[in-house]
Order: C-alpha cells, then structure tokens, then sequence
C-alpha cells in the first residue's frame, strides 16, 4: 500500500501535467481567437498550481482531511487559469471560444457576471477538464479557469488584499463599501462598452471614406 504523501505527491504530478496541456491549449485557442478577429481581447493571463499550503486551508475549510481521494473530490481549483480582458463582451467570447474547443470538456459553468456573488465578485468561472496522457492512458484533471474584464480583476484583486487582513470576520463596513465600489465596477465595464462601440463606429466610418 502506497503511503498518502506519495499519492499526494503523485496527483499533484498529474496536475503538473495538466497545468502545462492547459496552458499551452489556451494559448493556442486565444492566438487563434486574435488571427479570426483580427485583435487580441487579452490584457493578462496566467497559470497557477495551488500550493500545497493552500489545498490544505480549502480542505480544512470544508471540514475534510488532506488526502489524495479529498484533493480530487473537493478542490477543483488545485489548476488555476486566470483570463483578464478588456471589456464585458470578450469574457463571453472567450468562454463561448473554450466550450467549443475539442480537447477540453466542460465540467461546470458559473457566471459571476450576470448574477455576482454578495460579496459584489465579479468573473465568468469554468470548470473544465483536461487531459493528461499518461504511460497506462489518459485522465482527465479539473482546471478552473476564471475570465473576467480588467475592471473585474481590479476589483477582486484589491478585495483580497483587503479582505485578508481580517481572519475570520470582515467588519459590515468595510464588506458594504467594498459591495458598493463593485457596482460602480459593473457600471464602468458597461460606459467602456458603449464606448468601445462609439470608437468601432468611427472606425467603419474611417474606413467607408478611405477605403484601402
Ligand atoms: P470553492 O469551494 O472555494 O471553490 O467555492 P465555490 O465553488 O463556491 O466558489 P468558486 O469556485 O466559484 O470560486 C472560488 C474562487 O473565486 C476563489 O478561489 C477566488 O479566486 C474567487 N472568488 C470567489 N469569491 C470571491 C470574492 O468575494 N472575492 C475575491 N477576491 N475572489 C473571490
Ligand atoms: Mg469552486
């Protein structure tokens, strides 16, 4: 019988792999997406592996013990892929991009877009899964992969900063504040919208009186 730090070991491998299939699958689905449409919607992206301190606090938070078999069952997130783009529209773009693609199964869909969470978190999630070819065949591992607008990314990142100086409980004023300031998030990622097709607008206009 293997021990369960080996098995831990050997599944945070496998996740390894699938950081790198899934890295480079969304690279080339994203260089794809720029040649069809002629721009790329992409500010940043990246890739994480969860570290194992982590996976340990989720597991905990969850009320599970740190074995393999939990790893799998409950954290989904061990493989993380973050897309931040420039407006509202290229978020269902990408994720309608990723639903097509043949080498990624679509496990979950949540969009913290059109119904935010009430902390005021904004982002489209994904679960999907991505296959590792290993020497007795494949397996499929989780990945989520979170796509949202600049705006969105701002927003959540300063939340986290602000959130985690607190342990446990965030006190109402700072969690309605931050609540408000993401609404104004929602309201700016929608004026850049209409403006992104006020600029599109004088382009094609551009265009009509000096054709190439
Ligand atoms: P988990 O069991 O933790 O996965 O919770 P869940 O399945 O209810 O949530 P989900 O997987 O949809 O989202 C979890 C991830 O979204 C977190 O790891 C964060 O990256 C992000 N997230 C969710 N809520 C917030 C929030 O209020 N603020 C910030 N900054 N990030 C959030
Ligand atoms: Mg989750």
């Amino acid at each position: 019988m293997q021990d369960e730090k080996t098995k831990i070991n050997q599944l945070l491998t496998k996740y390894q792999f699938a950081l790198k299939m899934i890295e480079a699958e969304v690279e080339v689905l994203l260089q794809e997406f720029t040649l069809k449409h002629g721009y790329n919607p992409v500010e940043h992206s990246k890739v994480r592996l969860k570290s194992k301190k982590s996976i340990m606090e989720k597991l905990e938070r969850k009320g599970k013990e740190y074995t393999a078999i939990n790893m799998l069952q409950y954290v989904d997130d061990i493989v993380g892929v973050r897309i931040v783009c420039s407006f509202l529209t290229d978020v269902y773009d990408i994720v309608s991009m990723i639903s097509k693609s043949s080498n990624l199964i679509i496990k979950e869909k949540k969009d913290y877009i059109a119904n935010p969470k009430k902390t005021g978190y904004m982002s489209y999630h994904l679960v999907v899964l991505v296959p590792v070819y290993l020497q007795d065949g494949v397996e499929y591992m989780n990945c989520e992969i979170q796509i949202r607008t600049m705006a969105m990314d701002f927003w959540a990142s300063l939340d986290h900063k602000l959130s985690y100086k607190f342990k446990e409980i965030i006190p109402s004023e700072v969690e309605e504040k931050l609540y408000e300031y993401s609404l104004m998030i929602q309201q700016l990622d929608q004026k850049m919208l209409e403006l992104n097709d006020i600029v599109d607008k004088y382009k094609k206009e551009n265009q009509k009186e000096n054709p190439v």
